[in-house]
């Protein structure tokens, strides 16, 4: 007899909510902003042909492991790490690594929410006009001159933060389930308007080149490195944000299918993003290595020259800032379920504590755009080296424990369970992947950056 725990803080409504959680986590400014700038960064093609087949090889099976692990512990990743362990007879310090995701995800968040402060500013940039008819250099100035004050990023950073903090302290049922199920689609089919402009365009052939056509000569250990982490990033791998919305899932809601759904369409997102992005950087002569400003230097672009550019520009903007906040709320998610089942606080006072210590290291990212940007820790300013640890290195080492977790220690009968398919050829290839090959080519693209393999 299998036991049925739920969670005490609730449960998702239907398989339905659940995915449209759970994609919500995933897409996000990974996919709009992250992707395309560091697909530029990396040389294109065959940086992209990698993230595929970190998402397929790795990033999949890790979903499906998160997943049934959070429903199975049915509480925040730290509780739920220690108690698997129990179960399975292991040793409880295994809890340990539902820690690292608290701590990545609050790191993750303090930048990720100046960004998304950033898309904010830009609906009412949008909104007021100034985009209308300007050409690069216009729209290149507006981007440098606004990142340039750290007043007004921690303006649109607190905006952001208060609003994240707003969604988390109703809970997972909350007004979330409710706007994604519309918000979601609306900037797929808002995306889907971007394509059509880039098809109008005279590079859009020369952005699909540099998007599919892999030239292996262009990338190296780093850059694999990045498109792996992307990969975890984008899919909200690595930190227990999966996990704790697993948590919330109702009994013999089919797994593997919610992951292969979700998976889809994080990854039809990004592609998308690029395809809209590509054409216009090369019709404009600009450059698709220029960095995080990327979107922000090349959409606007379009928007003022596009009929309907107002409109389309302001929408696009709101919807990236809903498809962020989708995701914030997720990054914090996993301290907040701690907070609460921990230390008996309400999810208010959980909430408030974690936004302010988010925001405040948000700061730090703030100033790497201009009061800090010569401040270089390892070569890095601060929002550089918070994305490089987190993304390129807590993330992977977080999933590489999960899959270990998953593959080698949690029982076998218990993953069946969950899973739903004892005796089925997916069970069986879902095991080998996470057994084998998903930590084994995360510790290959390790070693192969520290030097120690040379690809
Ligand atoms: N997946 C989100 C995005 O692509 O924007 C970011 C993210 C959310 C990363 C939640 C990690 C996470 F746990």
């Amino acid at each position: 007899m299998t036991e049925i725990k739920k969670s005490i803080h609730g449960e998702w409504s239907s398989r339905f909510a659940f995915i449209l959680a759970a994609t919500g986590s995933a897409v996000g400014l990974g996919n709009i902003w992250k992707f395309p700038y560091i697909t530029g960064e990396n040389g294109g093609g065959a940086f992209v042909l990698v993230y595929l087949l970190c998402v397929a090889l790795i990033g999949i099976p890790i979903m499906i492991a998160e997943t049934l692990m959070g429903r199975r512990g049915r509480q925040s990743p730290i509780n739920t790490m220690q108690s698997l362990a129990r179960d399975a007879g292991a040793d409880e310090s295994w809890h340990y690594l539902g820690w690292i995701g608290v701590i990545t995800g609050f790191l993750i968040l303090s930048y990720y929410s100046v960004i998304a402060g950033w898309a904010m500013s830009y609906v009412f940039k949008s909104l007021s006009g100034s985009f209308s008819g300007e050409g690069v250099d216009h729209i290149a100035k507006l981007f440098d001159a606004f990142i340039a004050s750290p007043m007004q990023l921690i303006f649109w950073h607190s905006l952001f933060m208060m609003a994240t903090m707003d969604v988390v302290v109703r809970g997972v049922q909350g007004g979330l389930e409710k706007a994604v199920r519309f918000l979601m689609p609306s900037l797929f089919a808002l995306l889907l308007v971007m394509v059509g402009y880039a098809m109008s365009t005279d590079a859009y052939q020369q952005g699909l080149d540099f998007m599919f056509n892999p030239d292996f000569s262009k990338i190296d250990g780093h850059s694999i490195l990045t498109a792996m982490g992307h990969a975890f990033f984008t899919l909200s791998l690595g930190m227990g944000a999966i996990m704790v919305y697993g948590s919330y899932l109702p009994k013999h809601v089919s797994i593997a299918k919610t992951s292969f759904i979700v998976a889809g369409a994080d990854t039809a997102v990004a592609l998308l993003a690029g395809i809209a992005i590509f054409p216009i950087v090369f019709a404009n002569n600009l450059e698709p290595s220029s960095g995080p400003g990327l979107i922000f230097q090349t959409l606007p672009i379009a928007f003022g020259q596009m009929t309907g550019g107002l409109i389309f520009g302001t929408l696009f903007f709101i919807l990236l800032v809903f498809a962020a906040l989708s995701s914030s709320i997720s990054l914090i998610e996993p301290a907040v379920a701690w907070l609460v089942e921990n230390h008996n606080v309400s999810r208010n006072k959980a909430c408030t504590w974690a936004g302010l210590a988010t925001w405040l290291l948000g700061l730090g990212t703030v100033f790497s755009f201009n009061l800090w940007s010569d401040f270089k820790l390892f070569d890095r300013t601060v929002f550089d080296l918070l994305d490089y640890l987190t993304a390129n290195l807590l993330l992977p080492i977080g999933g590489f424990f999960v899959a270990v977790f998953a593959g080698w220690i949690m029982l076998r009968r218990h993953s069946e369970e969950e899973l739903e398919m004892q005796y089925d050829a997916g069970y069986w290839l879902w095991r080998f992947l996470v057994r084998y090959v998903s930590p084994a080519a995360v510790f290959l693209v390790f070693l192969n950056v520290v030097g120690v393999l040379s690809v």
